[in-house]
């Protein structure tokens, strides 16, 4: 019998004001994305903003759908526009937000686990890991330096 341990680890800045002055910016643009995301039914806003290995920003947000799983999160909206709109441009970064119109989101909110696996295949298409930096509305921030950190043992093509 043999074991597998997999250890994950995140950087913690105490909060937006002290991170690097690029993901600050990308962070922002996450933010400006929260607050229009079309989230009627959860009232659960999510921002998510990539920054593209050409400098380019692309921005997502959730969009929900009366018919609820029609809807899709906006770290998914983010990765499939960037890979509609940019699709030989490798993605450095991801930055998420979150704030829900009831409380205030004070801890970080990691992608989901259809996102990550929807992030995980640019990642491994693209052979360069993927920062991705998530908060809440306002607290902590954390820093994953790859996706697959998030996504240990991830299922990809190469299993086809
Ligand atoms: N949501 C995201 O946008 N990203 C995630 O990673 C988790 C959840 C959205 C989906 C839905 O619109 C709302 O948050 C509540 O689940």
């Amino acid at each position: 019998m043999e074991s597998i341990s997999i250890t994950a680890t995140f950087t913690v800045y105490p909060s937006v004001n002290e991170l690097p002055e690029d993901v600050r910016l990308l962070m922002e643009a996450a933010v400006n994305a929260r607050k229009v995301s079309y989230a009627p039914y959860s009232k659960f806003h999510v921002g998510a903003a990539l920054l593209l290995d050409n400098g380019t920003t692309v921005i997502g947000s959730n969009q929900e759908n009366a018919a609820y799983p029609s809807g899709l999160c906006a770290e998914r909206v983010a990765v499939f526009y960037a890979g509609a709109a940019h699709p030989a441009v490798k993605i450095n970064k991801m930055a998420i937000t979150a704030a829900a119109e009831e409380k205030v989101v004070a801890e970080p909110i990691p992608p989901c686990g259809a996102c990550r696996q929807s992030i995980a295949e640019y990642e491994l298409k693209q052979e360069q890991p993927i920062e991705i930096w998530f908060m809440g509305e306002t607290g902590k921030v954390y820093k994953s330096d790859s996706l697959q950190n998030l996504l240990p043992m991830v299922f990809g093509g190469e299993h086809l």
